[in-house]
């Protein structure tokens, strides 16, 4: 069974920093966090980088798309994922890598991810735990890279979550903490499967799902869940 910490940062502690950055990276650190959940996503140029949206708008106020952008023209707070590498190595973080593709590009961002990974991922960290919401970038991740656990992420569980599992060999169910149901949760675990729920910043509704059987929580505010689940 895939081991996975009760708590991850997501996009860094996206609470308290701009999310996705070397900065949210070392807060989350900081409030406790021992991984991180981070966007991958390819520039024009076919650059890894740290992004959560195809736009540029919402986190740097630059009204462009990734996918028509260099790397070398993107701002610098943007990591390219080397960059966030290093900065886990630094800090001994861990890491579920989502990957975000732009449209179009599910199976070549899910080849190079898995490829920088490859090539840079320090021994001295836990194994990273990929995930996406596209079947089409984990099935292209587990056949150049079988080796890296994976999960499927799920806005909801549906009633094909097995099958859709089991299409591109996940290890793992990550889904919205808040559509989760106590009878959805005891299911995936007794199929064996690692269960994380995302975004939960509230540490009672994270001891609700703990006690439901969740394995970790994917949260904005690391601190504020360690607190409450300790
Ligand atoms: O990986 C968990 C969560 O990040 C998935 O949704 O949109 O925040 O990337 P999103
Ligand atoms: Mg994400």
């Amino acid at each position: 069974m895939l081991q996975l910490p009760k708590v991850i940062g997501h996009r860094g502690a996206a609470a308290y920093a701009p999310e996705n950055t070397l900065a949210s990276f070392r807060e989350a650190r900081r409030r406790g966090a021992t991984w991180v959940e981070i966007d991958v996503k390819l520039t024009r140029d076919g650059i890894p980088i740290v992004m959560h949206d195809p736009s540029l708008k919402r986190t740097m106020g630059i009204d462009r798309l990734v996918a028509e952008m260099l790397r070398v023209d993107l701002p610098k707070d943007v990591p390219t994922f080397e960059e966030a590498i290093a900065c886990f190595a630094e800090l001994g973080l861990g890491c579920n890598v989502e990957i975000k593709p732009c449209e179009g590009r599910e199976v070549e961002t899910a080849r190079v991810a898995v490829e920088t990974l490859r090539r840079c991922w320090p021994a001295s960290l836990p194994p990273p735990l990929l995930s996406s919401f596209k079947a089409a970038s984990l099935v292209a991740a587990r056949e150049a890279a079988p080796e890296f656990a994976r999960a499927i992420l799920l806005g909801r569980i549906e009633k094909n979550w097995r099958a859709r599992a089991e299409e591109v060999g996940a290890v793992g169910v990550n889904t919205n903490g808040a559509k989760l149901t106590a009878p959805q949760a005891v299911d995936i675990r007794k199929a064996g499967y690692a269960l994380s729920v995302y975004t939960i910043d509230d540490g009672a509704v994270a001891k609700a799902l703990i006690g439901m059987g969740v394995d970790c929580i994917i949260t904005d505010a690391p601190d504020v869940i360690l607190a409450a689940l300790n």
